[in-house]
């Protein structure tokens, strides 16, 4: 084994999906506050962003890029292996890696679907089982998993986005809970829509053809997400968050963050189902 030899207040935080967004926002963030923190991109060849902001903030040498895809098995295992020989420990692991697939349920192919999965919440579920071993036998550790404001709400036209991240909610109670006794954190981060490359992804996978039955909503999704896209916040604010989060002794299990997300929350709450229906509805079909 030749582990690096990194100070003993050190602490060791992975990350998957760094090239951009949340996950570039995050592992500068974690290396500011002085965590060695692997940053995981499935291709190291977009490393380019998180390399030039990390120089400029002086902390190049607190930064460990790392391929993986979170969908590859293989690369999951090889990644664990290369950070436990370095670093010999993980104390927080941010599973961040994720896209959203759009388009109407009847619309999406199969195979989207699968790989909205895939990524979004087997990945997720694999780099989780990956770590765990480590942080079970160091008694401490701290998972921290990225939702989305989808999954506590089902907008129309993000179904399959919707399902994988009402599924991340769903396992990560389950996973909080086996995991109190050993002493390991599970926390899920809900972001509400912000600005970054997910939003520019996600659209081109809307496949908006005049013959759709669809076409009418469809549209009207695509021109509100655009709008949302345009006038959504600063991502940093999701990084801050988490910043903040790995540094609870006890956090709770959920952290909406962002733009109208707490009253999504009270209202769904709080309202019948209908009306809920009837204001996104409206708020669709009033943008021109
Ligand atoms: N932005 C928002 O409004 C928003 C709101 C709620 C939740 N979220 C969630 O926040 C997380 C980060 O998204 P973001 O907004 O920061 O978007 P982003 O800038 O597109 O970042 C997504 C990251 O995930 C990576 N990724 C995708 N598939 C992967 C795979 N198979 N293996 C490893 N990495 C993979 C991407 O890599 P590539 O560069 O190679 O594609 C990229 O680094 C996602 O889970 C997303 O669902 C975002």
């Amino acid at each position: 084994m030749n582990q690096i030899q990194t100070d003993t207040k050190d602490r060791i935080a992975l990350i998957t999906g760094t090239s951009s967004g949340f996950g570039l926002l995050t592992a500068l963030k974690l290396a500011e506050q002085g965590y060695q923190v692997v940053a995981a991109m499935r291709d190291l060849q977009r490393k380019d962003e998180l390399v030039r902001q990390a120089e400029e903030a002086g902390i190049s040498s607190k930064i460990h890029l790392m391929t993986m895809d979170v969908t590859h098995s293989g690369s999951i295992a090889a990644a664990l292996s290369a950070i436990v020989d370095r670093f010999g420990t993980i104390d927080v692991l941010v599973n961040n890696a994720g896209f959203a697939v759009g388009g109407f349920v009847e619309e999406v192919s199969m195979e989207e679907w699968r790989r909205q999965m895939d990524t979004n919440f087997f990945g997720l579920i694999e780099v989780t089982k990956a770590v765990l071993p480590v942080m079970r036998s160091q008694k401490a550790g701290t998972i921290i998993n990225v939702s989305s404001v989808s999954g506590l709400f089902g907008f129309p036209g993000y179904g399959p986005y919707a399902a994988s991240k009402f599924a991340v909610e769903g396992f990560s109670e389950s996973l909080r809970q086996e995991l109190l006794p050993f002493g390991i954190k599970v926390i899920l981060v809900e972001p509400g829509s912000f600005r970054t490359p997910i939003w520019g992804k996600g659209m081109d996978g809307f496949q908006s053809s005049e013959a759709s039955p669809y076409k009418k909503q469809l549209d009207e999704v695509l021109r509100y997400s655009r709008r949302t896209a345009e006038t959504a916040p600063d991502p940093r604010q999701v990084a801050e968050l988490i910043g903040r989060l790995v540094n609870k002794r006890n956090p709770k299990l959920r952290h909406p963050v962002g733009k109208g997300i707490q009253s999504l929350i009270i209202g769904k709450m709080l309202l019948p189902w209908k009306m809920l229906e009837r204001i996104i509805a409206k708020s669709l079909s009033g943008l021109k």
